[in-house]
């Protein structure tokens, strides 16, 4: 338990809001979001869900670059007390940096959706967003949905989903989770990885590959 930490506040509350109107209005932007990965199969895939993908870099879509840029503010925000509340995490990450990858998703699961298979967020797929670096991953909330939110499997614990609610644990196979399907309401999250390194790094190999 000691490693899954959540942060509410005002400010992710707001942050939550304006994801949620986003979702609402930008249905351009969205695209289903199954994924088949380990365990999962056509009959029954891993994940279904309604995906917005954003990047919090040089968008040319201003508004979506705009909520991804207040997203991964607030999350830097969490990570700066998680990581002031161990230091010890920092000290063994190479060069003792971490960041949130400024390419995330917007998941909107509708009633009997969800991420329903056990999973780590550690993967050795060879993706932008560098999956072999990833240290953490974060999940914030946007609505209230009483029986949705995470189980977490080694630590036989619940997260609830609360609105505003941001929550950061490990990517690795130690903290193996799925989300809990409600099957009468839906339920809209942002989530995404932190990985170790600098962001001024990632954004350089990202302009050459
Ligand atoms: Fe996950």
């Amino acid at each position: 338990m000691k490693m899954i930490a959540h942060y509410h506040n005002a400010g992710f509350e707001s942050v939550a809001d304006g994801v949620m109107d986003f979702f609402e209005r930008r249905e351009d932007l969205q695209r289903p979001g199954v994924a088949f990965g380990p365990g999962g199969s056509e009959a029954e895939p891993a994940k279904v869900s309604t995906d917005i993908s954003l990047v919090a870099h040089h968008g040319s879509d201003s508004e979506a670059f705009a909520l991804a840029d207040v997203i991964v503010r607030a999350v830097s925000a969490g990570l700066d007390h998680y990581l002031q509340e161990r230091p010890l995490l920092r000290q063994v990450c190479p060069d003792q940096e971490l960041f949130v990858m400024p390419i995330f998703n917007l998941q909107r699961y509708a009633p009997g959706e969800g991420f329903r298979q056990w999973h780590c967020d550690w993967t050795i797929s060879d993706e932008a967003t560098e999956p072999v670096h990833r240290v953490l991953a974060w999940i914030l909330y946007c609505d209230s949905v009483d029986q949705a939110g995470t189980e977490f499997h080694w630590q036989e614990h619940h997260e609830v989903a609360e609105r505003g609610k941001l929550v950061i644990f490990p990517a690795s196979p130690s903290h193996i989770h799925r989300g809990r399907v409600n099957n009468e309401l839906s339920k809209t999250i942002a989530t995404g990885w932190i990985n170790a390194g600098s962001r001024e790094g990632f954004i350089k190999r990202l302009a050459h590959s």
